[in-house]
């Protein structure tokens, strides 16, 4: 009896995570959370000021945007489509006690309005990059970056890449190029 029960609990845990990873890719990306490390990476070599609001487009646990508002001072808006991480990152934005800087909304990031973004970061597939690109630029504030991690983006030169090509930092510069993207 208990055997089965344990067997029932294992299987249960197996599909819940299976759901979590790999049912966002159906709609965008999988679950595949930065390292700590190379999220600490990742907001040195933004070259942040406290106040800006970053948004991570699929925010998965809340990771960077926690990180960012206690280490760096900066306002955080997550956009997340799996309830499960939305709930999940609530609960660490508590425990971290950062409620007061960071939001996480329910929602597809590929119908998410950005125009509050001053840094957008993105951690998702070369599939989910063309959707979003050229058409977010439109949305976006005139100096606002756009910082990618892995992958980058398809017809525009990132301003500034890392030693092992990992992370690419794109500053907008409206008004003189972002209309030849139409
Ligand atoms: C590669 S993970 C990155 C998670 C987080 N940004 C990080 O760096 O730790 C991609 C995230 O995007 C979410 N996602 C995938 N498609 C989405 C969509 N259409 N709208 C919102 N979130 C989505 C997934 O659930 C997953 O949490």
């Amino acid at each position: 009896m208990t055997a089965v029960l344990i067997s029932i609990v294992a299987i249960g845990a197996a599909l819940l995570v299976a759901v979590m990873v790999i049912g966002p890719a159906l709609f965008g990306a999988p679950w595949h959370p930065i390292s700590r490390k190379d999220l600490k990476r990742a907001l040195d070599f933004c070259g942040t000021k406290p106040g800006e609001r970053v948004v991570d487009l699929g925010s998965g646990d809340g990771r960077v945007l926690i990180a960012a508002a206690r280490d760096y001072g900066l306002l955080g808006t997550g956009i997340e489509i799996d309830p499960l991480k939305v709930w999940l990152a609530n609960l660490r934005v508590r425990f971290a006690g950062v409620q007061d800087k960071v939001k996480i909304v329910r929602a597809n990031l590929f119908e998410y309005d950005y125009r509050e973004a001053d840094i957008l970061f993105i951690y998702l597939t070369h599939q989910a990059l063309d959707k979003l690109f050229p058409k977010i630029l439109e949305q976006l504030k005139p100096n606002a970056k756009i910082l990618c991690y892995r992958f980058c983006i398809r017809n525009m030169t990132p301003d500034k890449v890392n030693a092992d090509k990992t992370l690419f930092l794109y500053t907008l510069n409206k008004g003189t190029w972002v209309n030849q993207f139409r």
